[in-house]
């Protein structure tokens, strides 16, 4: 029998559309840079692309029309999450709200990343409203998940220049690399026990963390110094 320390962290994804995301944590498991298991993907639309990254085993998926309401929609999500015991759950390009039951049920385990420099931009097209805004840079932050949108506590942040003549579409595309490279990192210390939230503040390996982690240009996250 395996000795609990054999015991790999397990991870749920929650995904809506493409799965870059997705694509990225089960590629960094592969390559040995993110010790963990996905052990399920769960999405709230059938069709979404991001489900085909794992196996028909591994895949659940609802639509939240056939449910009375979001609360029961959200129940049976995290009924099915709680099955399969995960440490940590990450939503990756999750497009649906999650209600303040499900948080309360899963306080602490879950995190999202959200592509702009939080608390700038909640919500959608961020890219053109960093862009309309004339900012310098842009980036992607990961925060844990409260039941408000995109408002949880940061816990990291990459950023990029915005260059003369970028469109949305450049923005984006420049940026998705490196919130790849975030969601990795963010989940390796996730997953090997050294980060926490407690009191609405993001702890690393016991301290305090009064600002975000910045991802620098190496794949290293650093405490509130910009990369
Ligand atoms: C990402 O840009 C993520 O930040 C946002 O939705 C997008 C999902 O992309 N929440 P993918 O499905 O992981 O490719």
């Amino acid at each position: 029998m395996a000795s609990p320390s054999a015991r790999r962290p397990r991870l749920a994804v929650l995904v809506s559309g493409r799965g870059s995301n997705l694509q990225a944590l089960l590629d960094a498991i592969a390559a040995g840079q993110l010790d963990a298991e996905v052990v399920g993907v769960f999405s709230d639309r059938p069709d979404a692309p991001a489900l085909d990254k794992v196996a028909p085993a591994l895949r659940w998926s609802r639509k939240p029309r056939d449910y009375p309401d979001r609360a029961a929609f959200d129940a049976d999500l995290g009924d099915a999450l709680a099955a399969c015991a995960p440490d940590w759950i990450f939503c990756a390009g999750y497009m649906r709200i999650l209600g303040p039951a499900f948080v309360r049920r899963f306080e602490g385990q879950v995190l999202n990343v959200h592509p702009s420099l939080l608390p700038l931009y909640k919500g959608l097209h961020t890219h053109a409203r960093a862009l309309e805004a004339g900012d310098a840079e842009h980036g992607a932050s990961v925060h844990f998940v409260v039941p408000e949108l995109d408002a949880g506590t940061v816990v990291a942040q990459v950023r990029i220049p915005v260059r003369t003549g970028d469109t949305p579409e450049t923005l984006a595309a420049r940026l998705l690399p490196q919130e790849h490279r975030l969601v990795t990192a963010v989940l390796a210390l996730a997953t090997a026990g050294r980060l926490s939230e407690r009191d609405a503040q993001v702890w690393l390996d016991g301290q305090c963390l009064f600002s975000p982690l910045q991802l620098d240009s190496a794949g290293e996250l650093h405490p509130g110094s910009r990369a």
